[in-house]
C-alpha cells in the first residue's frame, strides 16, 4: 500500500475547529467571569491579571532611555530619543536566541534546558553592550520587556513564575530577572546601565499606544504567544491608584478543547498550562496542523516514520504561505517541502488532499482568532462598568495578527457579532515595535 492521506481525518478535524455563535459567547462570558474573580487576586481564577506597578503615560514623557525586548525568539536593544512626543532609534542591536545554520544545523541555543542563566543573561548584556556602543561610562536608564508572567512588588523587579512559548532554561523561575540582569550588565562591565522598569510585552505595547491616544484601554499581542493588558477597571483598596494590569490570558483555561488540542498541550514543554495560548498563537498554530497532518496519513506501519510528527513540523508560517499561495501547484509545494522528506517519494498529493489541508489552515486560523475576538470582547465588557461601551482603542501588536491571511479581518467580524452595534465603538489599532517604545517610556516614567 502507498502513503496516503485520508481527507476524512482532515475534514472532520476541520469542522471540530469551528466556533458557532453561542459557543462564542459561552466563552466571552466565562472569560468575564474569570476576569471577575481575579479582581484584586479575590477568587481563583485562571487569569493571573498581574500587577505591574505602572499606570498609563501623561504623553510628556522625554529624554533618552534604553530598550531592551525580550520575548522567546529575538532580544533587541535601542537606543531611543524620545523628544515632543516622538521617537527616533539612535542605534540598535538585536539577535536570535536560536540560531540555525543554511543546512537547518543548530549553530546556538540559549532557550533550551541545557542552558545555564548565566549564559542567557550574558547573552543578553552583550546585545545591550552593543546597543550602547560598548560605552561603560555615560548612565542609561533601561526599561526592559520582559514577555513572561512575573510577579512585581515594584516597577523594576520582577519574579519569573515559569517560562512561556518553550523556553526551557532552568534556574530562573522564582528567580527576580532584573538582580539576574543586573549581575550580567555588571560581568560585562556596564555599570552605567540602569534598570528602571521591567514590563511584559502588553504593558509596554498599551504604554506605547496610550502615549498618542488616550483612548486606548488594552493591548493585545498576537505573535508566537497570546496575552492581553488593561488598564485595571477596579480598585478595592481606594488607597493606591489604578495601575495596568498583565491578564497572562494565554493562561485562561475555561475552554472547550479537542482532540488535537490535548495532542498539541501533551507534547509541550508545560502540559496544562497555557491552554488558550496552544489554541491561539503563532507557536502552536503549526503544531495542530502538524497533529492533524500526522494523523490523516495512512500506510503500512513501516512506511510510517514514529516520529512523523517531529519530522513534518509544520510551522504557522508554512501555513500562511500556504493559504497565501495562488494555485494549486504552489500550495502543492508548500505542503511538499515538509510532506516528501518524511514520507519518501512515492507519496504524493491530489487536488482533494491540498483542498481538505486548505480547509484545515482556514479552520485553524478563523478558531484563533474568533477566542482572542472573544477574550477582547470580554475585556471590553469586563470594563464598562455601567454597561454602556465607551469609545475605546485597542492595540494589537504581533506576527499572527500582522500577518496570518484573514486574521485581523477575522478578529474584527466577531468583535461585531458578540457586540452588535456597540462594537463600533471599538477600534482595534494595529500596532508595531510597540514593546521596545513602550519599555523606553516606562524607563522615563
Ligand atoms: C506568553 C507570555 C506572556 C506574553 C505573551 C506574548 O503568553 O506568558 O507574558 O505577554 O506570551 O508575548
Amino acid at each position: 500500500m502507498a502513503v496516503m492521506i485520508d481527507n476524512h481525518v482532515v475534514q472532520t478535524a476541520a469542522s471540530s475547529f469551528a466556533i458557532g455563535t453561542d459557543n462564542l459567547r459561552r466563552i466571552e462570558s466565562a472569560f468575564i467571569y474569570d476576569l471577575d474573580r481575579g479582581v484584586d487576586g479575590m477568587e481563583p481564577s485562571s487569569l493571573k491579571m498581574l500587577p505591574s506597578f505602572l499606570d498609563l503615560p501623561t504623553g510628556r514623557e522625554e529624554g533618552d532611555a534604553l530598550a531592551l525586548d525580550f520575548g522567546g525568539t529575538n532580544v533587541r536593544a535601542r537606543l531611543y530619543h524620545i523628544e515632543n512626543g516622538k521617537a527616533a532609534v539612535l542605534r540598535e542591536s538585536a539577535r536570535r536566541l536560536r540560531e540555525f545554520d543554511r543546512e537547518n544545523a543548530l549553530l546556538y541555543d540559549y532557550t533550551s534546558s541545557k542552558t545555564r542563566p548565566e549564559e542567557l543573561f550574558d547573552f543578553i548584556a552583550g546585545i545591550v553592550k552593543e546597543a550602547v556602543s560598548g560605552d561603560t561610562q555615560e548612565e542609561y536608564p533601561l526599561g526592559w520587556t520582559f514577555s513572561f508572567p512575573a510577579r512585581q512588588e515594584r516597577v523594576d523587579q520582577a519574579e519569573l513564575i515559569s517560562w512561556s512559548k518553550e523556553i526551557a532554561v532552568p534556574g530562573v523561575e522564582g528567580q527576580d530577572v532584573v538582580r539576574l540582569l543586573r549581575e550580567a550588565l555588571e560581568r560585562n562591565g556596564l555599570k552605567n546601565v540602569r534598570i528602571k522598569a521591567v514590563v511584559n510585552d502588553t504593558i509596554a505595547t498599551l504604554v506605547a499606544a496610550a502615549y498618542s491616544d488616550e483612548k486606548v484601554t488594552a493591548a493585545a499581542i498576537y505573535g508566537t504567544g497570546h496575552n492581553t493588558g488593561c488598564r485595571e477597571m477596579y480598585v478595592r483598596d481606594k488607597d493606591r491608584p489604578p495601575q495596568l494590569l498583565n491578564l497572562e490570558s494565554g493562561g485562561f483555561s475555561r475552554l472547550m478543547r479537542t482532540v488535537y488540542d490535548l495532542e498539541v498541550d501533551e507534547r509541550s514543554d508545560r502540559p496544562g498550562a497555557q491552554l488558550l495560548e496552544k489554541m491561539v498563537s503563532g507557536r502552536y498554530l503549526g503544531a495542530l496542523f502538524t497533529n492533524v497532518a500526522a494523523l490523516s496519513v495512512r500506510g503500512e506501519r513501516e512506511e510510517i516514520p514514529p516520529d512523523l510528527e517531529d519530522r513534518l513540523g509544520f510551522t504557522a508560517e508554512d501555513m500562511s504561505r500556504f493559504m497565501l499561495a495562488e494555485d494549486i501547484a504552489e500550495k502543492r509545494s508548500v505542503l511538499a517541502v515538509k510532506f516528501f522528506p518524511a514520507l519518501g517519494k512515492g507519496f504524493s498529493l491530489d487536488r482533494a488532499e491540498i483542498a481538505a489541508f486548505r480547509g484545515l489552515a482556514e479552520a485553524i486560523t478563523r478558531r484563533s482568532a474568533r477566542l482572542v475576538a472573544a477574550t477582547l470582547s470580554a475585556i471590553v465588557r469586563h470594563n464598562s462598568e455601567t454597561g454602556e461601551i465607551k469609545p475605546q482603542t485597542i492595540a494589537v501588536d504581533g506576527s499572527v495578527y500582522a500577518n496570518m491571511p484573514g486574521v485581523a479581518r477575522l478578529v474584527r467580524a466577531a468583535i461585531d457579532e458578540l457586540l452588535g452595534e456597540e462594537g463600533k465603538k471599538v477600534e482595534l489599532r494595529r500596532l508595531t515595535g510597540g514593546s521596545g517604545f513602550g519599555a523606553a517610556i516606562a524607563a522615563l516614567m
